[in-house]
């Protein structure tokens, strides 16, 4: 695997760089630009080499096929999609111009790379303007292509989409005989995950903790860490189609009935590895407008009436005792509605286990455990936190394989 590091004679040369700028956006604002602090080391490096560099990323979902039944919805994605705030919060980053251009093809872009001087810096419009993006369209990922000289894959949280921009330049340039490196942040994100799929000896006790709502979502996870763990603690509304499938009541609690099968044989085949809650923070409404009341179930049987928005204080004991014991941790998904004060304590207690733990090696697969981390102020007691919740999700369930990564490899 070539490195951005191990990169030479890039003086002049066009660099075409896949970064994951897809950032949280309000209004136009940035609220967290963690992905592009995260990509500013192969930026600088690639600066440094005297290359110029052609940035890429897509931002939110852009979804063409509502082009006839919801045009509206299709404007407002593609409104929403702006990349021209993330090209200056870069540039503010960096300390030098970024030129941003607002398309992703055309004789304005080419007038724009044939503009650009050795250590420049060039963001694209978001990728995802192009209906070809997401289908991996070759006259597309052509036309991107012929911008560059070389290609480096730094978007680790896109890793997992064999799109044009990650998939098909790699491809085209890789079979030209140009240079196809990994940047810093992808190099940073395999070595961890790495070490949670490839388990050696000395990290077990392995204790892997999931959360969030859908089962569904993660079955090909839960197997694959239930194969590789030696122990799964199962929270967050998730863990509802869990107790139900063991007979318990969930009352108004989330369950995917469809998945009370699956999760019953999966418990069952897991043999005492599964650990789920024993007790829940309920009440009678999601929405703190019209709540009447927040109370613990000392079971994890929850009456009509109710829905469970935590873990209780039962469980946040248990699963920080196995927190305690392990040498190795990968955490995915929170154990409550954390944004919501009341129902925070499970999230935390997890983030708080952990930082007690400094004996274990420490990883957060991204998404909105990766927030909560952030939110409480525990980052640093963390070995790592990816930048990609699907990525990393992926990443497991296919034993260290991701088509974004394979392709530059
Ligand atoms: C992410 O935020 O997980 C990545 O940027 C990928 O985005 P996507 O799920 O829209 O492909």
């Amino acid at each position: 695997m070539l490195t951005v590091k191990e990169m030479n004679d890039l003086e002049g040369k066009r660099v075409i760089v896949r970064v994951d700028f897809n950032v949280p956006l309000k209004e136009g604002t940035i609220r967290d630009d963690n992905r592009i602090v995260q990509a500013l080391p192969t930026i600088k490096e690639l600066i440094a080499k005297g290359a110029k560099l052609i940035l890429m990323s897509h931002l939110g979902k852009v979804q063409h096929k509502l082009a006839k039944d919801d045009p509206a919805k299709l404007a407002k994605q593609i409104k929403e999609g702006n990349m021209a705030p993330v090209a200056v919060r870069l540039g503010e980053l960096l300390g030098k111009p970024v030129a941003f251009v607002p398309e992703t093809r055309g004789e304005a872009l080419v007038e724009a790379v044939n503009k650009l001087q050795n250590g420049d810096v060039l963001l694209l419009q978001n990728t995802r303007y192009e209906p070809g993006e997401e289908k991996n369209d070759t006259e597309l990922s052509k036309i991107w292509a012929s911008l560059g000289d070389a290609f480096v894959m730094d978007a680790f949280g896109s890793a997992h989409r064999a799109h044009a921009s990650t998939y098909g330049i790699p491809e085209i340039l890789k079979a030209e005989g140009k240079p196809v490196a990994v940047g810093y942040l992808v190099e940073k994100e395999i070595a961890n995950l790495t070490r949670c799929v490839d388990v050696k000896d000395t990290d077990r006790p392995y204790i892997a903790i999931l959360g969030g709502l859908k089962v569904s979502d993660k079955i090909k996870v839960i197997d694959s860490l239930l194969k590789k763990c030696d122990k799964v603690l199962i929270g967050g509304a998730m863990a509802f189609t869990f107790l139900k499938a063991l007979g318990h009541s969930a009352g108004d609690s989330p369950v995917e009935d469809d998945q009370l099968a699956y999760a019953k044989n999966c418990y069952l085949k897991a043999t005492g590895k599964i650990v789920l809650p024993v007790d829940t923070v309920v009440t009678d409404s999601f929405d703190p407008a019209i709540r009447t009341t927040v109370q613990t179930i000392g079971t994890a049987s929850i009456p009509e009436g109710f829905q469970g928005l935590d873990v209780g204080p039962k469980t946040r004991e248990l699963f920080a005792s196995e927190i305690a014991k392990a040498k190795m941790i990968f955490w995915n998904g929170p154990m409550g509605v954390f944004e919501q004060d009341s129902f925070q304590k499970g999230t935390l207690a997890i983030c708080e286990a952990v930082a007690k733990n400094e004996k274990a090696f420490t990883v957060c697969g991204g998404g909105d455990s990766a927030a909560a981390i952030k939110q409480f102020g525990f980052v640093d007691d963390f070995s790592h936190v990816s930048t990609g919740g699907g990525a990393a999700l992926e990443m497991i369930e296919n034993d260290g394989h991701l088509p974004g990564i394979d392709v530059v490899l």
